[in-house]
């Protein structure tokens, strides 16, 4: 993902007010200090949507749900990182940084001509479809009616092998930009004609509802490939895409669920028959991009697959995509169709109704996980049980930290009886971070000071100091000082705009619920237990130095330095008391 400089983005995130972003969209009702609703990423009756104007950020009591203006347009408006970045800037009048955009002026012009182009390509194939016999014809005898042609702009490249070069390549640009765009091929003299010749097309779309790629299906056997694809271009990599995404969003107000199905007629049908939540992988196998924007879009996801070897090996790849996206909250499920059929030829026999019931009994992502894993061992052994814990321990290290990972570490313990004590502990008790784990007192000092810290950031400019704690071994010193950091670089920021410093990190769940947590006490007290904290953790590394040159000192003796640092170590500890 491109990533934009953090300065602009706090300059976005201080311009910007999340109750306005969020007010638009759902019906806030003010509560105190801050507004609260029915929360629109679960359903529920009671309010426990909340959305806090100071803390710029909002979180749901109910299910968990978190995050700044970014977060909230990327979740609720489906839109990725700088799509949400680009929304919010146009609203304050920002310009995104260009060099970081990574593309000149120029290039950007480009790519809107790219685009363009493709339209305009995509509105010739179909119109073609219209004065072609075969094409209907066709499409009549694949029972594809015309809302779902007009629907999923479905076309006709002519046969021939200049139609759209004729049609639209009228002066050189316009030809570079047709061949920019993947719809030219070139022979070994360079000269270019059609790529798509007298093939049923099907636009792919991105995720903003624009023409990216196509694929073209052949109407006879041994016309060559059953379906071509665009090649990879500029604005088409075909493991970031999902066909069908773009009408599954314009379609479903809220997506409960994504099916994830192999071909472009498999989306087409089951949307025509009311299945309107279908994508297809282009022709590759789920990449792990494709597992993070299908559980972007959905808490449900089922993948389903031909119920033969190939597919098998298929499930297994999605099974590996997106194991370490595994939230809790989020669900995979796994189904394997009869020999023969696809969800297009079975959704036409069987109707939408069969199809779903067919869903509803998809295996769990761990049943498959367990059941592929021991495929061919037999647990009824030592070395059995030995192989799978071997082979399922790294997968699931993968797992994000959770509810989930923890049943999946006891099934495991329950099947081959390893491990059961080392990995079964529920992560509530984890230490932040997994490097030695302090006595719980210690690590409450730091995990005080960052809750402070996240809801009333401007308390460190108050801070006597606080450069004396940087070797301090404890879980969560890193994060503490980082955090500190960043105020002093930013007095005024808000709590949402400093966790969006931790987008994506693996500390970003823990620091949310710090944020949402309900402090006792005011911000008088709460500067008091910041300092304090802080004075702690200062007498606490200087001590863990007293310990280490008093060690040394039995261990090899002190050279002078040494002996200098010590009496200098022990006169400040007198001092502090
Ligand atoms: P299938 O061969 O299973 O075809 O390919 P299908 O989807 O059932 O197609 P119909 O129903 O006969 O029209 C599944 C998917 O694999 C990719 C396409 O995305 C296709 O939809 N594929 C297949 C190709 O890219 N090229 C090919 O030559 C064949
Ligand atoms: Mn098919």
């Amino acid at each position: 993902m491109a990533r934009l400089p953090d300065a602009f983005i706090d300059d976005l995130l201080a311009r910007t007010d999340i109750v306005e972003v969020v007010g638009t969209r759902v019906p806030l009702k003010r509560q105190g200090k801050e507004y609260s609703a029915r929360c629109p990423f679960h359903d529920e009756r009671s309010a426990s949507f909340t959305v806090s104007p100071t803390k710029q950020f909002y979180h749901c009591f109910g299910c968990g749900a978190h995050g700044t203006a970014i977060s909230f347009l990327m979740n609720y408006d489906r839109l990725e990182f700088l799509d949400a970045v680009d929304e919010l800037a146009k609203r304050a009048g920002m310009e995104i940084p260009r060099e970081t955009n990574s593309r000149t002026p120029q290039q950007q012009d480009d790519s809107r001509d790219q685009y363009s182009a493709l339209d305009a390509a995509s509105r010739f194939f179909q119109k073609q479809l219209e004065s072609s016999d075969k094409a209907r014809a066709y499409l009549d005898g694949r029972d594809v009616d015309a809302d779902t042609r007009a629907r999923f702009a479905i076309g006709y490249a002519p046969d021939g092998y200049s139609a759209l070069k004729d049609a639209l390549g009228k002066d050189e640009r316009r030809l570079k930009l047709l061949e920019r765009v993947g719809l030219f091929s070139k022979n070994d003299r360079g000269h270019v004609y059609d790529k798509f010749r007298d093939r049923v097309m099907f636009p792919i779309f991105d995720r903003r509802g624009r023409v990216i790629a196509f694929g073209g299906r052949v109407m006879e056997k041994d016309d060559g490939p059953k379906y071509l694809n665009s090649p990879e271009t500029a604005l088409f990599h075909k493991g970031r895409e999902l066909y069908g995404l773009w009408q599954v969003r314009q379609a479903n107000q809220k997506i409960e669920r994504l099916i994830v199905v192999e071909g472009y007629m498999d989306v087409v049908s089951l949307f025509q028959f009311g299945v309107t939540q279908a994508v297809a992988t282009l022709g590759t196998a789920t990449t792990p991009d494709h597992a993070e924007l299908l559980f972007r879009n959905a808490p449900d996801v089922y993948f389903c697959f031909d119920g033969d070897a190939a597919g098998r090996r298929a499930g297994w790849r999605a099974l590996e995509s997106v194991l370490p996206r595994m939230k809790d909250g989020r669900q995979a499920f796994f189904l394997f169709l009869p020999d023969g059929e696809d969800p297009d030829t079975i959704v036409r026999k069987e109707g939408a109704e069969a199809f779903d019931a067919r869903l509803k009994q998809g295996t769990p992502l761990s049943q498959f996980f367990f059941d592929e894993l021991s495929r061919e061992i037999n647990l009824g052994t030592l070395d059995g049980k030995a192989r799978l814990a071997e082979h399922a321990k790294p997968m699931l290290a993968q797992i994000p930290d959770g509810a989930f990972g923890d049943l999946m570490k006891q099934e495991l313990a329950r099947l081959t009886g390893i491990g059961n004590r080392a990995v079964a502990a529920p992560s509530a008790t984890r230490a932040p971070s997994r490097a030695n784990v302090a006595p719980v007192a210690k690590r409450s000092l730091v995990r005080a000071a960052i809750a402070i810290l996240l809801q009333q950031p401007s308390l460190a400019m108050n801070l006597e100091s606080h450069h004396a704690i940087g070797g301090l071994r404890l879980p969560g010193i890193e994060l503490l000082l980082e955090l500190l950091e960043l105020v002093q670089q930013r007095p005024d920021i808000s709590t949402g705009a400093l966790l969006e410093h931790f987008n994506e990190r693996e500390e970003q769940a823990a620091l949310h619920k710090l944020a949402a947590m309900d402090l006792p006490g005011d911000e008088a007290s709460w500067a008091q237990e910041l300092q304090d904290a802080i004075n702690q953790l200062e007498k606490q590394l200087l001590q863990q130095r007293l310990d280490e040159l008093q060690a040394k000192q039995r261990q090899q003796g002190l050279d002078d330095t040494d002996k200098y640092e010590l009496r200098e170590l022990l006169k400040a500890r007198a001092g502090m008391r």
